[in-house]
């Protein structure tokens, strides 16, 4: 194997050497499996490839401080996927089986953990599909869960560096009473084009407003929004932002370094009084913001309104203090005291 350089890592689909998997059939999970053959095989009619029956979680496992294993709140995980496959009239994989079978991956792949010390943590990537043949759209009672995972650095190939988001007029992410608070493949196809677009004009995040009135602030892309005005730490409430697992946990670390915090709509007005703002989740930690820029149209030039967040991309530091605090916790520098570490 080569020689993986820790440091300089990012946020790539690496391919590691096991990928645990347990089918459910006939009414039960069957006992996981270790493969090291790296692939899947269907039928050509199964559910998860024409109709988007595949759902996914996304935790980091990290070697901490003192040489131990640590998963990250693993069973807010296991919980999340039990909602989304609830909500796709699929099987649940039950907690016990989602731990276990995180569990097996990390130890089927202990040459991907990377060391502590170097910024990088081993992403687990859990994902439930439907792999029965059928033309109907009707649910059914059989679907793979796989575990699999990546070594993995920054998202965006720089740890806590600030960068710029753009709100597109004419792209939404989630329908009133659709699919975006949960974690299914489908809400992340509608950002492929867009994101593209966005990135050939110089803008590292997509901002997605509510999509019934665009009133409101919703969410990135790729993560949570939140805002920061004096003490006090703000993040959307909207049913269709998915419930993120690290905002959750800022919320608490902001309440114990002195913060206020409110989680309620935010109208789109009030970007222009935070003095901080950025995006939050588990594979971009925490993304500082620059700027966001409003944009009727992606793809012309016209930029209808800027608002713009602290000086020359300095991050600020209510920013950097939650960055160093979370990060702290999950590398087992600074002490747990929610309970947040899972260890292996
Ligand atoms: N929002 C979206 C659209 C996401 O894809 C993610 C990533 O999982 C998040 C928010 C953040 O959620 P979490 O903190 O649980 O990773
Ligand atoms: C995560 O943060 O775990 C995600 O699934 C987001 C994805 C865009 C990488």
């Amino acid at each position: 194997m080569k020689q993986i350089d820790w440091k300089t890592l990012g946020f790539d689909a690496y391919r590691t050497r096991t990928v645990v998997i347990s089918h459910f059939k006939d009414g039960q999970w069957s006992t996981p499996e270790k493969t090291e053959t790296f692939s899947f095989t269907f039928d050509p009619f199964a559910q998860a490839l024409h109709y988007a029956i595949s759902c996914f979680e996304g935790l980091k496992a990290f070697r901490q401080q003192d040489g131990r294993i640590a998963m990250f709140r693993p069973t807010e995980n296991a919980a999340r996927m039990q909602r989304t496959a609830r909500y796709l009239g699929m099987p649940c994989p039950p907690e016990e089986l989602f731990l276990q079978m995180c569990e097996d991956c990390i130890h089927g792949n202990m040459e991907f953990l990377p060391p502590y010390g170097f910024g990088a943590s081993m992403y687990l990537r859990p994902l439930l599909i439907g792999v029965h043949p059928q033309m109907q759209l009707v649910p059914y009672p059989e679907a793979v869960f796989a575990v699999m995972c990546a070594p993995v650095g920054s998202y965006y190939g720089a740890h806590l560096r600030s960068c710029a988001a753009v709100i597109p007029g004419n792209y939404d992410r989630a329908a009133p009473k659709g699919s975006g608070s949960y974690k299914i493949g489908a809400n992340y196809a509608a950002t492929f084009k867009p994101y593209k677009i966005a990135h050939e004009q110089g803008y590292t995040e997509l901002l997605y407003l509510n999509s019934s009135t665009r009133e409101y602030v919703d969410e990135f892309g790729s993560s949570n929004f939140f805002g920061i005005r004096g003490n006090k730490y703000i993040t959307p409430l909207s049913d269709s932002v998915l419930p993120s697992i690290t905002n959750k946990t800022l919320q608490e670390v902001a309440a114990d370094l002195g913060m206020e915090v409110e989680k309620r709509p935010v109208p789109l007005e009030e970007l222009a009084t935070f003095e901080e703002a950025g995006g939050c989740g588990t594979a971009v930690v925490i993304t500082p913001l620059s700027r966001i820029d409003m944009k009727p149209v992606l793809e012309e030039p016209e930029v209808s309104r800027s608002f713009l967040f602290g000086t020359d991309g300095v991050v600020g530091p209510w920013s950097t203090a939650l960055y160093r605090r979370i990060t702290a916790i999950q590398a087992g520098e600074a002490e747990d005291t929610h309970g947040w570490c899972y260890f292996v």
